[in-house]
């Protein structure tokens, strides 16, 4: 059984690999991108909340918050601002995954001490600690029959986000998820093969060519995208049969949310 799972996540047979039956579901898992117009009862959320802290956490300092929405006209108003992603409206919950340095300021303040660690350090911290206690709400959720799909286009409107939240300095956006009970699951989307992922011992991408070379054929194969959907079709022109790869090197040529180190710096981050 775990073959088929490996099949289905690589495209791929990946022999010698052993899939215990207790993470099947995490090799099974995708993002939802429709909800049924269905509650998520408040003690399950909370129950999600409890598995997402209990993820680990830098030096158990915590560094991060989450701010729960479930005001439809809020979420609307979300979904609205990002123009492209109308089903985030479908969601009735809507979290906003935030890494937090204020807590930790204020600690410090309040035992009279100096917080000496504003830097590149602490914010990435903040952001590592949230990540992961986003994933394992992330596996919480699904593990129930829920499901989500983070959101990091609440980073393409933090000027308006971060008031709508009442976000203070030393607070900001990792990223939205959507939460809610499944239209319809998607297909499994197709990962590079642990071989590009997966380094043993030592560094060494010596075959990455040739094996993503490998893995576009494979995705074109089974989910082509198609030329409307490819990444900066303003800037390259649009064209069929254009694989991961090159719509990697799409997205990635042109810059993204530039203005981000300024929005931090605005909210009181050194990042030195
Ligand atoms: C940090 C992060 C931000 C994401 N932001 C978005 C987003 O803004 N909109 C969206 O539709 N999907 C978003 N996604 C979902 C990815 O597109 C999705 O995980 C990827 O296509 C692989 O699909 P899968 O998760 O079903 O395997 C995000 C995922 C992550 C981890």
């Amino acid at each position: 059984m775990g073959s088929e799972y490996l099949r289905a996540r690589f495209g791929m047979e990946i022999p010698g690999t052993e899939v215990p039956d207790a993470i099947l579901p995490l090799l099974d898992r995708r993002v939802v991108r429709r909800y049924r117009d269905e509650p998520v009862p408040d003690s399950l959320l909370d129950g999600l909340l409890a598995a997402a802290q209990s993820a680990p956490a830098k030096s158990d300092l915590q560094q991060y918050s989450v701010v729960v929405m479930r005001d439809r006209a809020r979420i609307k108003q979300i979904a609205d601002w990002i123009g492209t992603m109308d089903w985030i409206a479908t969601a009735p919950v809507f979290l906003v995954w935030c890494g937090d340095m204020r807590r930790g300021q204020r600690l410090c303040e309040h035992h009279a001490m100096e917080h000496a660690n504003n830097n590149l350090d602490s914010f990435l911290n903040t952001a590592v600690d949230c990540s992961l206690a986003m994933g394992a709400f992330m596996a919480a959720a699904e593990a129930v029959g829920l499901g989500t799909c983070p959101i990091s286009y609440v980073r393409s409107h933090i000027e308006r986000v971060t008031p709508l939240l009442s976000l203070p300095a030393g607070v900001y956006p990792v990223a939205g998820l959507t939460v809610g009970w499944p239209v319809f699951r998607r297909p499994v989307s197709m990962r590079l093969p642990p071989a590009v992922v997966v380094h043993r011992e030592r560094y060494d991408d010596s075959a990455m060519l040739d094996e993503v070379a490998a893995y576009d054929e494979r995705r074109r194969a089974r989910e082509p995208v198609a030329a409307s959907a490819l990444k900066n079709n303003d800037v390259y022109p649009p064209r069929d049969g254009v694989g991961w790869s090159e719509n990697v090197a799409r997205q990635l040529s042109v810059p993204e949310r530039f203005g981000f180190a300024a929005y931090l710096k605005t909210r009181g981050f050194d990042l030195a």
